[in-house]
């Protein structure tokens, strides 16, 4: 019996739409694998009652069979579902590194992103791995069709999550299929600042880096609230704010020692629009 944990997670950063990825703390995903003859799944935890137990419709299910490893998985949801923070990416790598060690596979880290971008691809429809890097790798990390470079860097960061569900399914829905030149170089533009502010450990250039004005606003439209909780968040000092991978959460960047008033800030804006949220604070893992 192997038991892994994988944590939560924040994807595309604005700038970096399926390609930028960051690890959280917590909350997490707890997975607990035995080999078995065929696979059977078990879910409890944060929205259990919304995952399918079907291996073909789990990302977990679809993890095992990718590695021809069936097992009875158990899987203890931490991070709510269609909440943008990485929900199936967590219990699609914590699958993917519990099996990896029971049946002695010996794939790399960098294999096993893979593997569990195709369970991603079980629920969202794309294998996109920008959250199953950070929750396998840690850190911030950058995933390019031929391979994942992460960064070790060490950044205050906050995430709300809105009492509200939003499918990466239907948010992709709303992402434009081209942009104008103009706009490719103001993306490109703010997601090298962002790159080099984790880098340098630069709050104040990851948050600028977050600017995005070509798939944020189109998902912004989805999230009640979105504005006001944005707005909170800089006026209690942090340095950027935008949409948490396919949303509803909403990601902010801080300076140390502010997380807490931009997540109070943050939540009030919330609940000024009679919506309930909770905050989770974090460096990035
Ligand atoms: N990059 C993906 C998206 C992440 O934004 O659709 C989904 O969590």
């Amino acid at each position: 019996m192997v038991t892994v944990r994988a944590p939560a997670t924040s994807a595309n950063l604005g700038s970096g739409f399926d390609v930028f990825g960051v690890a959280f703390d917590r909350p997490a995903d707890v997975v607990t694998v035995e080999r078995a003859r065929e696979t059977s799944i078990e879910v409890t935890g944060v929205g259990s009652e919304y995952i399918p137990n079907d291996p073909e419709k789990n990302t977990a299910g679809v993890v095992a069979s990718a590695l021809d490893a069936p097992a009875s998985i158990s899987i203890d949801k931490g991070v709510r579902p269609s909440s943008g923070l990485g929900s199936s990416a967590a219990s699609a790598a914590a699958t993917a590194v519990a099996l990896n060690e029971l049946y002695g596979r010996n794939l790399s880290d960098h294999e096993l992103v893979q593997v569990a971008a195709e369970g991603e691809a079980a629920v969202s429809g794309t294998a996109h791995a920008d959250n199953v890097a950070p929750a396998i790798l840690g850190g911030f990390t950058v995933v390019r069709e031929d391979g994942v470079e992460s960064v070790d860097a060490s950044i205050p960061l906050v995430a709300v999550l809105p009492d509200i569900v939003i499918s990466t399914r239907d948010a992709r829905h709303v992402v434009p299929e081209s942009i104008t030149i103009e706009d490719m170089v103001r993306t490109v533009g703010s997601a090298a600042t962002l790159t080099a502010g984790m880098y340098r450990d630069d709050p104040d250039l990851v948050g600028r880096g977050m600017e995005d004005d070509v798939v944020t606003p189109a998902r912004a439209d989805l999230i009640q609230g979105y504005d006001r909780a944005v707005e909170a968040a800089r006026e209690a000092g942090a340095t950027g704010a935008t949409v948490s991978g396919a949303g509803p959460a909403i990601l902010a960047v801080t300076h140390s020692g502010d997380q807490r008033d931009v997540a109070a800030a943050m939540l009030d804006a919330f609940e000024a629009d009679g919506i309930d949220s909770r905050a989770f604070t974090s460096t990035i893992g």
